[in-house]
């Protein structure tokens, strides 16, 4: 009963989370970098399997986790996700690759803790991608 109200409380966490990193970029890298609308358009396109990744967390359903978490993957492997040539955007992205895929893995092991830390991990590398493209060193 505690650790499912805990597991509860995690979810909620990781998803007012999820919302805020959709609005952090806006500030910041737009408005340094002018005509960035195509990127940011596909940009946006994470969201949706990201949502939709949550969702299934929170329902327990391991084929929708893992469906959701292909889509994120393949999204991450576009041309368009790797429009910056620097070792810090190839490293977070790497790690996101990574966090996507032990959601992944946890969920086939029916895993439901595994896939929930898998994706708050994931969020962790949203965050921290962004930051980093705000305020490059
Ligand atoms: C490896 C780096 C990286 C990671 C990880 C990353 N993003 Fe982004 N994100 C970007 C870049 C680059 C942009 C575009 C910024 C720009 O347009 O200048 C962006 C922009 C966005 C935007 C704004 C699009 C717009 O309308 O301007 C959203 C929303 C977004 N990301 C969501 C996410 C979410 C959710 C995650 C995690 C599931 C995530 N991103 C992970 C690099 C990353």
């Amino acid at each position: 009963m505690k650790s499912k109200r805990l597991f509860a409380a995690m979810i909620c966490g990781v998803a007012v989370v999820t919302i805020a990193v959709g609005w952090l970029p806006l500030s910041g890298s737009v408005a340094q970098q002018p005509g960035t609308g195509q990127r940011a358009a596909f940009m946006q396109l994470k969201l949706q399997p990201v949502k939709d990744l949550l969702e299934a967390i929170a329902m327990e359903d391991y084929d929708k986790i893992v469906a959701s978490t292909e889509r994120i993957h393949l999204l991450s492997l576009d041309e368009s996700w790797m429009v910056i040539q620097t070792d810090e955007y190839r490293q977070h992205s790497d790690e996101f690759r990574r966090a996507v895929v032990v959601t992944a893995d946890a969920a086939r092991k029916r895993n439901l803790d595994g896939a929930t830390l898998g994706y708050m991990q994931m969020t962790l590398n949203c965050v921290r991608c962004h930051r980093q493209l705000r305020n490059p060193e």
